[in-house]
């Protein structure tokens, strides 16, 4: 099973606005292009500092992390009305509709096992689209966490073609990755 648990003393961190520095909404929001009426899951969300901005482009967004804390402090934060939390790992989501679309912030090293990775692909529709950032194991690991413990964008695309999804985009950038696929 992969997950990392995200110590939550420091969720302030992840609430910090200078993380826009490293992956914007707008790239964000272009890897996989929500719409008003789609059904989207937010993969390892933590605090729901990227949530809260595709809730505002989505119809409904499951924010999905393997640990009810960080969903505690989702909702004394203010959870959006369309933002359902699910508490659960990739690997075992309940999926009850057929996604539009996934996408993941700085999570993508900490569930990306084969096993998850089929689960992404079995909730998405059969035109589902997925958006992932994360950090690239070739940044300089100044920032984020150690480079050994990341993924590259060429990985990425391994883990995703492996079960089916095409990616149209992968790219390094200096200390992230950003990918964009469907099924
Ligand atoms: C580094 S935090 C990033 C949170 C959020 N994506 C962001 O960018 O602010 C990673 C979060 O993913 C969750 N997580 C890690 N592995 C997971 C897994 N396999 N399934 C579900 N959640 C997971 C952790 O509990 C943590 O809250």
């Amino acid at each position: 099973m992969g997950f990392h648990t995200f110590d939550p003393d420091r969720a302030d961190q992840l609430e910090d606005p200078s993380r826009y520095e490293y992956v914007s909404v707008d790239e964000l929001l272009a890897l996989f292009d929500p719409g008003p009426e789609d059904v989207v899951a937010d993969l390892g969300s933590g605090t729901g500092f990227y949530t809260d901005d595709v809730a505002a482009a989505a119809g409904t967004v499951y924010a999905l992390d393997v640990q009810s804390e960080m969903h505690e402090i989702y909702r004394e934060k203010g959870m959006p009305e369309n933002v359902v939390p699910v508490t659960a790992t990739v690997e075992a989501m309940p999926v009850d509709e057929p996604l539009d679309a996934v996408f993941s912030t700085m999570t993508f090293h900490e569930f990306a096992t084969p096993e998850a990775m089929a689960a992404v692909a079995d909730a998405l529709k059969a035109d589902g689209r997925v958006g992932f950032a994360d950090w690239t194991r070739n940044g300089a690991g100044t920032d984020g966490p150690p480079v050994e413990e990341r993924y590259a964008a060429a990985d990425a695309v391994e883990l995703c073609e492996e079960v089916g999804i095409e990616v149209h985009r992968a790219e390094d950038r200096r200390e992230t990755f950003v990918l964009e696929g469907s099924l």
